[in-house]
């Protein structure tokens, strides 16, 4: 029976009273054949346990390597040792499973590097990085469904499977059972989907945002929080083929709403992290300040972690329009200088070198940008009177660039039809959502949250493969 065992992080809180108990976990390091550091998890904290020298044969002891697993009863006793309060005396160790140190990937002792640990992703929970990471992680979901449960959102679940294109990108992955080898084909050659499972072309949904809204314009405000799919070939630190979104979308909101909202929300995600992983933060904070002690003084982030998370808990977002932004961005030093790579006009699509100059160098803090070209943007963004812009907005934060995408939607028929035909998205096969704007329409708006981008901002990493468990890149789809 395991379930009287008490978990590390509780017994480390415990007061000491030669007390009977029983801990569980992985051996981190055995030292002196006397005392065994053991972590299960809870915490990056080990328990001090203490193998009464001469109690166990060395053969045994020989099985106590890093990286096996032990059931330990002893007594809870007050440590003499310096660096932790508690300790348990063990009374009896029995070995779970064994780990060969021969073929163990997971060394501690030569600090493995951030690359080695992607290719052991199964192991590389078992590091005190990831175990801060992935505790994070938990918690920063947890605290999103907490924030919109508290303001009366339904939580809706949005497809998986989809037969549109949310973002009309076209970067979509295919669900097919069709076979590869011999489709089935119409007259002119073409695959005919008809065939295929769903009875039509179906892919991987981009976002839930269009689902998002068919809920809006009943509950009013609904919110998504799943996986998305993107077949962008970008093989860059803040892309993922798979990555989670948060998407709320809110009827009888405009454009300033979405941003207050949106605002609000990440402020609230961050304050709920520093409140309820201190701990792991603070150890995130001293792996940033040793990662960067690696790069030239100028690469440096002028805040260690916890400043900055406090600085973005107490200060408002910077706010401008894209004109503004491409006007500062003409203005700058780095764009006189050509230090950018990619082109600086009105009209131009952002690249993150250009948001991140905004929001590093220029005003050092989050931004959010409103009102781009229509050109640039989705079909379902609301048009602006000047016939060139929409009412879009882009948040940019420091050291990631874009970290949310929103919009007021087109919530009038005949521009959102016109709009549609003219960048050929199917008019036809949307009757569902044009059903909204045809029944009872209103001004509403949404936004999505880039969960990963969001995980790289509150915890520092700087590689998005390392804030998701298992990673999907370009020509990389392990465990
Ligand atoms: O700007 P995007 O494409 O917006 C949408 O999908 C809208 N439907 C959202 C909405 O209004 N409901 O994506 C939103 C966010 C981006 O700002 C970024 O943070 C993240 O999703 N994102 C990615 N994150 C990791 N890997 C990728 N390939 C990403 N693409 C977008
Ligand atoms: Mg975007």
């Amino acid at each position: 029976m395991f379930n009287t065992r008490v978990k590390v992080k509780e017994l480390l809180a415990t007061t000491p009273e030669n007390q009977e108990v029983t801990v569980m976990g992985w051996v981190r390091t055995f030292r002196n054949n006397q005392f065994i550091a053991l972590n299960d998890g809870s915490t990056n904290n080990n328990l001090q346990i203490v193998v009464e020298l001469g109690s166990y044969d060395e053969n045994f002891l020989k099985k106590i390597n890093t990286g096996a697993s032990l059931k330990v009863t002893g007594l809870l006793v007050a440590s003499l040792g310096k660096g932790q309060a508690v300790e348990v005396k063990a009374s009896s160790v029995e070995i779970l499973g064994e780990c060969n140190p021969e073929k163990y990937p997971l060394q501690l002792k030569n600090k493995p590097s951030l690359e080695y640990l992607r290719e052991i992703a199964h192991l590389r929970f078992r590091t005190n990085t990831f175990g801060a990471i992935f505790r994070v992680r938990h918690s920063l979901s947890f605290a999103i469904h907490q924030f919109f449960n508290e303001r009366g959102f339904v939580y809706l679940h949005t497809p998986i499977i989809t037969a549109s294109d949310a973002e009309g990108a076209g970067e979509t992955f295919r669900v097919s059972t069709l076979p590869f080898d011999n489709p089935p084909r119409q007259e002119n050659g073409a695959i005919d989907f008809k065939e295929d499972f769903f009875g039509r072309a179906t892919n991987l949904t981009v976002s839930g945002q269009l689902e998002g809204e068919l809920g809006a314009m009943a509950f009013s405000d609904v919110y998504t929080f799943g996986p998305t799919f993107r077949a962008e070939n970008s093989n860059t630190a803040r892309h993922l083929a798979e990555f989670w979104m948060i998407e709320p979308e809110m009827a009888f909101h405009d454009l300033e709403d979405n941003a207050n909202l949106a605002e609000k929300f990440i402020r609230y995600l961050i304050k709920y992290v520093m409140d309820h992983n201190r701990e792991d933060l603070e150890f995130l904070a001293q792996r940033l300040v040793e990662e960067e002690k690696q790069r030239p003084q100028a690469e440096r982030s002028e805040m260690g972690l916890i400043e900055k998370l406090e600085f973005v808990v107490n200060n408002q977002f910077e706010r401008i329009s894209y004109t503004e932004a491409i006007e500062v961005l003409l203005q700058s030093p780095a764009y006189k200088k050509k230090k950018f790579q990619y082109e600086v006009s009105w009209g131009i699509d952002m690249q993150s070198e250009h948001e991140r100059y905004l929001v590093e160098k220029h005003f050092k803090k989050p931004v959010i940008v409103t009102g781009y070209p229509r050109d640039i943007k989705a079909f379902y963004m609301r048009q602006n009177d000047d016939g060139k812009t929409v009412a879009a907005m882009d948040i940019l934060v420091p050291g990631i660039g874009e970290i949310v995408g929103g919009s007021q939607r087109e919530e009038r028929l005949e521009k959102l039809e016109t709009r549609m035909k003219e960048m050929n998205i199917p008019v036809e096969e949307m009757w569902w959502y044009l059903d909204t704007r045809r029944f009872g329409t209103v001004p509403h708006a949404g936004f999505g949250l880039g969960f990963e981008r969001m995980m790289l901002f509150v915890t520092g990493m700087t590689n998005i493969r390392d804030v998701i468990a298992f990673p999907r890149t370009p020509k990389s789809a392990e465990f």
